[in-house]
């Protein structure tokens, strides 16, 4: 029997749409809630307690408003409150992380990887953990970009101060012997996808494939509910509820760049 209750997304912000996008690519007979934390945006450079608090609120949030799972949409919150929200949610529950570290660690199990986050990523070493845990002689290197998190959303995607700004955090990344891959550990970097091909290219003479999680969370996704009978069935058109923790109208403003098509209506929602 089909199951049409949707399934709840959440990021500190917009980025997660990115992997929204992805989820309903591939499983487009799936209402979803997608909820956008715009009042406490960035959660990059915040500590793990206040990231474990705000998952948990968040998630608890959607599990009320009759979701079958949850997605984490956001590298930091998956990093941090990944855990926690399996221990007090009882949904089922899809991070960011595992999903493309383990596809990533498949196809370069004794390669370097390259992986691009915000600090608190970075600093969790949740990637390092996922990846070595599925290739243990996969070799890692990190680095931090907290300003790619205000560009993608000012969408400064191009021009000269993305190019030198991304030219930055990748130098050292080349410093020692070069990556085999790099992957996007931020929902918020798919959008500046190319300005990073382009510097990989001019700047580094690197044409390495890049790798973001979206795709391969949504797969992960489709086999759990494949695995727990979850599906819904297509016999109502699938909707989209957008939530937001502050004004709805600058969640849509900024969304749909991510999205990449409009967000007609958003919602005001408290997750105190
Ligand atoms: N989208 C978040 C992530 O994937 C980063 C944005 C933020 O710092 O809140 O980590």
């Amino acid at each position: 029997m089909a199951d049409n209750r949707p399934i709840g997304l959440f990021d500190s912000g917009v980025g997660g749409l990115t992997v929204l996008r992805a989820v309903r690519q591939l499983l487009p007979d799936e209402h979803l809630i997608y909820l956008g934390d715009t009042a406490r945006v960035p959660y990059g450079n915040k500590g793990p307690e206040t990231i474990e608090r705000y998952s948990v609120t968040i998630a608890r949030t959607l599990q009320e408003r009759g979701c079958k799972a949850i997605v984490i949409a956001c590298n930091t919150a998956s990093a941090f409150g990944l855990r926690a929200v399996r221990a007090q949610i009882s949904l089922p529950v899809v991070d960011v992380i595992g999903p493309v570290a383990q596809a990533v660690a498949a196809l370069y199990p004794a390669g370097q990887v390259a992986v691009l986050g915000t600090r608190g990523t970075v600093a969790s070493g949740a990637y390092v953990e996922a990846l070595r845990a599925a290739a243990p002689h996969i070799r890692v290197t990190q680095q931090a970009c907290p300003l790619f998190v205000p560009l993608a959303e000012e969408g400064w995607t191009d021009g000269p101060v993305t190019r030198e700004v991304v030219r930055t955090y990748l130098a050292p990344l080349f410093a020692g012997s070069p990556p085999d891959a790099l992957i996007l550990g931020c929902t918020h970097y798919p959008l500046l996808l190319d300005a990073i091909r382009e510097s990989l290219r001019a700047d580094f003479g690197a044409d390495l494939p890049i790798h973001e999680s979206g795709p391969h969370t949504a797969a992960t996704l489709r086999q759990l509910l494949d695995g727990s009978g979850l599906r819904n069935d297509g016999s109502s058109p699938a909707q989209v509820t957008y939530l937001a923790t502050d004004h709805p109208a600058s969640f849509q403003a900024s969304g749909g760049r991510f999205l990449g098509e409009p967000i007609a209506v958003a919602e005001h929602v408290d997750v105190h």
